[in-house]
This record gives structure tokens, C-alpha cells and sequence, in this order.
């Protein structure tokens, strides 16, 4: 209520129709300055301008990151009062809201106040971790034990993370479908589902047209590779930022909680309309799609550097990369906005798609480019979900809320391709040292973590020598062409 009184009155003389920069700069008519506090906003992005191509891309990106380090206040529509921060649209009794609170949100003023290592977007210290599932909690939570505690990530090289899910789930899907076919003619028919090297366990398609998931592995039965959340439950940056505006921020994007799917251009009753539009998403997505490659920077050190080299060859003879995959080919380097398996309310009418190449248009360093049109994306993943802790080592089974169906103690590989940048380290970012995070492997990983225990101790600290040389560069800037 007491921010709706003050709300009403200033709702009516804020203009929430899309209008792109590129249309205000050419529009003579003269907008009167507004004198005193305004929304952070300003105008609203308009996706068919996107689509069109009437933006460049230093300007969609320039907008988007302005969307991530905006500290959105009350006149933007920040706040969800009569909305919990489900990302499925879920009202609430007013009553319960407590305005800003840690664990249920809205818990920041802006994405970067938690993404901010080293530059905005980038990853958080443990003071920034979020408490996923305290948010869809009506009433809310004050114990942040109600909840699975998450250390914030780092979006570098997020778009070739999204494109390489988007290729897996391809041929996922192409191997289903095939089976499903060859079983129409015959009896049972067992694939195994193996995309860029990583095998996802196998399935049985059935004469009637029905498939056995049971033996499927480190992916949903969906066969949708979701590479978001170190759950691995979100399958695209757009699913994933229209989640965290609400959840966070209570900004609501009218692709998942406008008119058209609750029936309400204000659903969570801030006396704010519309409050992010198709172009404010697709701005904000495609800033993070496109920050900079992390990569490997050697120490100037010869010792050092040497130490690093052997320890990058320690890293595939011990076995850590058989989840920990040094390299992923993406065939194809495009970044088209939106992903067109995105899920309902999720935009994804790929009529309207905006492209650019990751290769080509981005922050620098930009994804290495492979052979003919292909990239190489050495992110140190293989995108599947594993069980790495038991009870001789229960650091990563520490959670007790199921999120997206997934057993509490599975998690995605996590990427390497940033660890010397990156701390803490963790799915809750409680370890300070890589060397903790190494020791702590358990479950899946039991004989390769005793291989790394067995090694010399000089060898061992070249194994964590090379970690350190996957880094985030400090300097950045969009590339030229
Ligand atoms: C209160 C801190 C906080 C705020 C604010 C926040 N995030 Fe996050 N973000 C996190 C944490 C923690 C994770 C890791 C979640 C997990 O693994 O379950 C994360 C993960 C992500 C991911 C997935 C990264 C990956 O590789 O899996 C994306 C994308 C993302 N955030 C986007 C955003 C956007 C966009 C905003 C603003 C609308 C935002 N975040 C606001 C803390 C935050
Ligand atoms: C069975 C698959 C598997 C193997 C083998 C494996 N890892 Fe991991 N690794 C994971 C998963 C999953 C995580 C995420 C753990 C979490 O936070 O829940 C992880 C996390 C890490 C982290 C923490 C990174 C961060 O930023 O928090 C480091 C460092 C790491 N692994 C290094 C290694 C090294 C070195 C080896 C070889 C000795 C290795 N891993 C072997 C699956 C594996």
C-alpha cells in the first residue's frame, strides 16, 4: 500500500508504449526534460525494432547493459507486492510483502549488485549468493536455511554456452526421433545419446510411438539441455533473465506476466504498467550473450608458466577432463535472439529473431573461431548434470529443496574456463581455494579426485597453477570491424 498511494499519482504521467532511441533521435518533436526524480528507465526498447535491424549492435548492447546495472526503483515498477517470485506468475496476499528482504526478495537493486566481478555481469562474492526457492515462498522466509543457497556466476561467454546447449539438444532430440522411427518398423529399438562427445546415457523408443527414459543420464527426459543455473534447470539467458527480473527486482516482463497470459498489464500491483517490454529483454539477454570470452592467460613467469603448461596436461592425464571437457566444438557461431524452445513465456517467435556472429560482433576476446564456419568453445564442461559427492565427501550434497525435479545432489560440471577469476568456489561459494574445491570431489569423480590426492606435490600445484590461468581479461571492449 505505501508505495501504491505515492505510485498512483505519478502512474498516469509515465508513458509506457516502447519507443526505441533510434526512433526518439529522429522524432523532432522535442520531449520536455522531466524536473526531479524519474524511473531509471526512460523509454522502452521495442523488439520489432531489434528484429528489423534499426538498431546497431553497440546500441542493443549499450541498452542492455544499461538494463543490467540499473538500479530500478519504484517509478520503473520495481517491487512485486501482490506477486511471490515464482517465475511461473503466482499472486500473493499484498500483506506479505516486507518490501526489500534477503532471502525472498526483491534482494538487490540491480543485476550487477550481485553479478559484478570484475566489471558488471561478471560473477559475486559470497555476500551477493542468492537463496533459490526462498523466493516462491508465500508467506516469505526469513531463514536462509528454507532455501538452496547459490554462490552468483559470471555470464562471460554465455552465448556460446547457450548455442552449445541449443546444438546438444538438436541432436538429442534427431537421435529420439530416429529411434522412434526405426522402432515403427520393428521391435524395440535402444540408442545411445551421444552429442559433441558427451554421452547422455540411452533410450529405448517402443513399436507404439512411446520412449523409455529411464537409463537417461545428466539431462532431463525432455532431452533439453538447460546449461543455466549450476542446477542446470534453465535452457536460455532470455528464460533466465526474465526469472531473475522478477524474482530480484520485481520488474515484470510483459512476455511472461502481461495482459496476454494473466489477463493484467500490472499482475503484481505496483500501479506500474508493462514494466519491461519484448526489446528490454532481448537487450539485456544479448549484453550477457555477448560479454567476453574467458581464456587462458599464462603466467610471464617462466617457471610459473611452465608449472601451468604441465599442469593443463596433468588436468586430461588424471581424468579431470572427462567431465571437465577442455573444448566443445559449436557448429555453428550465430547467435539468433530468441531460442525458439524457449518455453511459454518465454518470447520465442523466431519470426522476430535478431542475429550476430560470436565470432565476430561482441566483447573482445571474442569466441576463437574452428574449422570452415565452426567455433571452438573451451569452456571446460561437458553441459551434463553429476553426482560428485558422497558421504566420505558431503561438501557439494549440502542441499535439501529439489529444484526443477533434479535430485539435490546433482549439479551441472561446472565451467573452469574463468576459475582464476572466479572465486569463491563452490555451488555456495563457501571454499576461499581452488585446491579445497578440487579435494572435495566425491561420488562420480571418487577415483579422479584420489589421482589428484596421489600426485607429487609439485604436480599438484601445477594442476591448480593451470586453473589459474583460465581467467576473465581485465580489459575489454566491443569489437571493430
Ligand atoms: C541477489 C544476487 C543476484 C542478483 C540481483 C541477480 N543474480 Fe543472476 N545469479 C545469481 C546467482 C547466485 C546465480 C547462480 C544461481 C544458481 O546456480 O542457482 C545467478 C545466475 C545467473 C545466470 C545463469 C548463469 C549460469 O551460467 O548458469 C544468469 C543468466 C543470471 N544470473 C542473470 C541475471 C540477471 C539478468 C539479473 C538481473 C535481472 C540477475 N541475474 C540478478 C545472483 C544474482
Ligand atoms: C564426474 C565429473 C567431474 C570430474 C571427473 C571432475 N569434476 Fe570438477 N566439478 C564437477 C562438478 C559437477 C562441479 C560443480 C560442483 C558444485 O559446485 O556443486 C565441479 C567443480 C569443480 C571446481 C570448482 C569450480 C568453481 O568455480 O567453483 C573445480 C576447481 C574443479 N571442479 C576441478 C576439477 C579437477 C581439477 C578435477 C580433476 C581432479 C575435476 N574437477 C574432476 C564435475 C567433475
Amino acid at each position: 500500500m505505501r508505495r501504491t498511494t505515492a505510485l498512483l499519482l505519478v502512474a498516469t504521467l509515465l508513458a509506457v508504449a516502447p519507443l526505441s532511441p533510434a526512433l526518439a533521435r529522429r522524432s523532432s518533436a522535442k520531449v520536455a526534460p522531466v524536473v526531479g526524480e524519474t524511473g531509471v528507465l526512460g523509454q522502452h526498447l521495442s523488439g520489432d525494432d531489434i528484429a528489423a535491424g534499426r538498431l546497431s549492435f553497440a546500441q542493443i548492447f549499450q541498452a542492455g547493459r544499461k538494463l543490467f546495472v540499473a538500479k530500478f526503483n519504484v517509478l520503473d515498477g520495481q517491487g512485486r507486492p501482490a506477486a511471490t517470485g515464482n517465475g511461473v506468475p503466482t499472486l500473493r496476499d499484498p500483506s506479505h510483502d516486507q518490501g526489500f528482504l534477503r532471502t525472498s526478495g526483491p534482494d538487490a537493486n540491480s543485476c550487477a549488485g550481485c553479478h559484478n566481478e570484475p566489471r558488471a555481469g561478471g560473477g559475486g562474492d559470497f555476500v551477493a549468493n542468492v537463496f533459490v526457492l526462498a523466493q516462491v515462498r508465500d508467506p516469505v522466509t526469513f531463514d536462509v536455511r528454507e532455501a538452496d543457497e547459490r554462490n552468483t556466476l559470471g555470464m562471460f561467454g554465455s552465448g556460446a554456452i547457450e548455442l552449445l546447449g541449443r546444438e546438444m539438444t538438436d541432436d538429442l532430440v534427431a537421435i529420439r526421433a530416429a529411434a522412434i522411427t526405426a522402432a515403427a518398423a520393428a521391435s524395440d529399438i535402444t540408442r545411445t545419446l551421444v552429442t559433441k562427445g558427451v554421452s547422455f546415457g540411452r533410450i529405448t523408443a517402443r513399436a507404439d510411438g512411446s520412449v523409455n527414459t529411464s537409463e537417461v543420464q545428466g539431462v532431463d527426459a525432455d532431452l533439453i539441455v538447460k546449461p543455466f543455473h549450476q542446477k542446470g534447470v534453465v535452457r536460455s539467458i532470455r528464460e533466465f533473465t526474465v526469472n531473475a527480473m522478477n524474482h530480484h527486482h520485481g520488474m515484470q516482463a510483459v512476455e511472461r506476466f502481461g495482459v496476454e497470459r494473466t489477463g493484467t498489464a500490472d499482475f503484481d500491483q505496483d500501479a506500474v504498467a508493462d514494466e519491461l517490454s519484448i526489446g528490454d529483454i532481448t537487450a539485456t539477454t544479448i549484453f550477457q550473450a555477448a560479454m567476453a570470452t574467458p581464456v587462458q592467460i599464462l603466467p610471464k613467469d617462466p617457471v610459473r608458466k611452465k608449472a601451468a603448461l604441465r599442469g593443463g596436461a596433468l588436468f586430461e592425464t588424471i581424468g579431470c577432463a572427462s567431465c571437465h571437457k577442455p573444448s566443445l566444438v559449436l557448429e555453428n557461431p550465430e547467435f539468433c535472439e530468441p531460442y525458439a524452445r524457449n518455453p511459454p513465456g518465454t518470447f520465442n517467435d523466431t519470426t522476430k529473431s535478431y542475429c550476430f556472429d560470436l565470432t565476430r560482433d561482441g566483447e573482445t576476446p571474442l569466441l576463437g573461431r574452428g574449422r570452415g564456419n565452426t567455433a571452438v568453445v573451451r569452456a571446460y564442461t561437458d553441459l551434463k548434470r553429476h553426482v560428485i559427492c558422497d558421504a566420505e565427501h558431503p561438501v557439494y550434497c549440502n542441499e535439501t529443496l529439489v529444484q526443477g525435479g533434479v535430485p539435490t545432489d546433482q549439479f551441472l560440471t561446472r565451467k573452469l574456463w574463468d576459475a582464476g577469476s572466479s572465486a569463491p568456489y563452490g555451488h555456495r561459494g563457501d571454499l576461499t581455494m581452488l585446491t579445497e574445491a578440487v579435494l572435495a570431489h566425491g561420488g562420480e569423480a571418487d577415483g579422479i579426485r584420489a589421482n589428484f590426492e596421489t600426485l607429487a606435490a609439485g604436480d599438484q600445484a601445477a594442476v591448480i597453477e593451470f586453473l589459474e590461468s583460465l581467467r576473465v581479461v581485465d580489459k575489454t571492449r566491443l569489437a571493430k570491424h
